[in-house]
């Protein structure tokens, strides 16, 4: 487990109440898409189960013309979270913003509202986006290494503006009317490559001074951003060796900048299926695997790869060699795309294979099992320093969330892995972070 500050594992739920693959699902709920209701019931699952977060990515535009991506054009993120923030209490609330297609001046107000309507609760995934450059006025996405760059100064601008009101900058001393001590409030004046801002923010200090940075982005400019921001790594891995070498890679990383590793916490997403037997998780898992539309997830890895062709590859052959890029030379997701060159060359998965990782999990890594399967499975990942626990996203959606609060969660509390109560008011307390200063 994690050395040092803090034993426990740190469990994020993905913020979703349904599976892609089971929309037409007579029974699914899919009316309810962009409805409050059922988030609402997923937060409170999590809570109940003491989870640290609640987790979410979000998508700046709509894959047409597709007709069965409705997911990609669901509720944003943020908002959402604005209206979860009311409807809990503890549990902490990450959702996805980008550094490519906002501005920090907007993004550090809509961060910290979220951060004092919560009291605390707040963290944000910092992605620098795979696509967005349509609806925001690019011919073409700006490249892997101008996003980043863009992105770390973006990170410069909003902490600057988040810490511009110093903490004991609002007074409301009534009798001499005086809400706030201008001489507390300060400008920032960033002049940069990217950005111009003057300040002060017009929002006073979040609780948590800023919201806790989540970080997903896994190639090397990915990892090197999270050494020098991250607190929460939001990672794609299937395979436990390659999250040991990721996981070492990253802390090393952090070391390196001068931070402590054992103060950033590197999650991999992890799909889960729970059955009451090993036969039945077998069962829903292949029925998982059944639902697979492999036309439309070829498109997808095709995309994912630059735009190779695999139309002519049996499902059942391997993808030659020489259709697989270099990752290195993608602009969008290098990252996630070396995930599945990785399973092409080094494990000969077949066509079919490569697919069912990309569509039951988008290269996550996946567990059918049991309660007590599922929580060995935790258990070992944490005990191999392959995790510092998972972003938990349930196969079976709503039902799921359940089975994995009720039934994994006490294995993993009786087994001294998890919090059975929690001790602190905010998502930097849950996390074991100390207050930033
Ligand atoms: C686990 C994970 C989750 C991600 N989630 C999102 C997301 O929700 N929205 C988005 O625009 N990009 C998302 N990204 C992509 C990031 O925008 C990332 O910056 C992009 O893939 C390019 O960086 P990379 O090659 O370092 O992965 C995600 C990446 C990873 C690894």
């Amino acid at each position: 487990m994690s050395k040092g500050h803090d034993r426990h594992l740190h469990l994020g739920l993905w913020l979703t109440f349904l599976d892609a693959a089971e929309w037409r699902d007579p029974a699914s709920r899919a009316e309810e898409l962009n409805s409050l209701q059922p988030y609402v019931e997923v937060a409170e699952i999590g809570e109940r189960a003491k989870l640290d977060a609640l987790i979410r990515g979000d998508g700046l535009g709509l894959p047409l013309p597709d007709p069965e991506q409705a997911f990609a054009g669901s509720l944003e993120i943020l908002t959402l979270l604005a209206a979860l923030a009311a409807r809990t209490e503890r549990i902490g609330l990450i959702g996805t913003a980008s550094t490519t297609f906002t501005e920090p001046y907007n993004l550090a107000r809509t961060l910290a509202t979220l951060d004092h309507l919560s009291n605390g609760r707040v963290g944000w995934n910092i992605v620098t986006s795979i696509a967005g450059e349509e609806q925001f006025g690019y011919d073409e996405i700006p490249g892997h290494e101008e996003r980043y760059e863009r992105a770390d100064e973006f990170i410069e601008v909003v902490s600057k503006l988040w810490a511009s009101w110093e903490p004991d900058a609002v007074l409301v001393d009534r009798e001499n009317g005086v809400f706030f001590d201008p001489d507390k409030i300060n400008t920032i004046d960033h002049h940069g490559k990217h950005f111009r801002v003057a300040g002060p923010l017009n929002i006073a200090r979040p609780p948590q001074g800023r919201p806790v940075f989540v970080q997903a982005g896994d190639s090397e400019k990915g990892r090197d951003f999270a050494a020098r921001h991250a607190e929460i790594v939001f990672t794609a891995q299937n395979d436990i060796g390659k999250a040991q070498a990721f996981y070492r890679d990253v802390k090393r990383r952090v070391e390196r900048q001068g931070r402590d590793a054992a103060r950033v916490s590197i999650l991999p997403g992890l799909v889960v299926t729970i059955g009451g037997s090993e036969a039945e998780a077998q069962e829903l898992h292949d029925r998982f695997l059944a639902r697979i539309d492999y036309e439309r997830t070829r498109r997808n890895l095709e995309s994912l790869l630059g735009g190779v062709d695999l139309s002519d590859i049996d499902l059942d052959e391997r993808v030659p060699e020489e259709r697989l890029p270099e990752a290195g030379a993608l602009t969008r997701q290098p990252g996630r795309a070396q995930i599945f060159i990785d399973l092409a060359k080094e494990k000969g998965a077949t066509l079919r294979r490569l697919l069912q990782a990309l569509g039951t999990a988008h290269g996550h890594g996946r567990v059918f099992g049991t309660p007590e399967q599922v929580a060995d499975h935790i258990q070992r990942w944490a005990g191999a320093r392959a995790a510092d626990g998972f972003a938990v996203s349930p196969a079976q959606g709503l039902a799921g969330a359940r089975l994995f609060a009720d039934e994994v969660v006490p294995i993993l509390q009786d087994r001294g892995l998890f919090r059975r109560e929690y001790t602190g008011g905010t998502l930097r307390d849950h996390l074991g972070l100390p207050p930033v200063p």
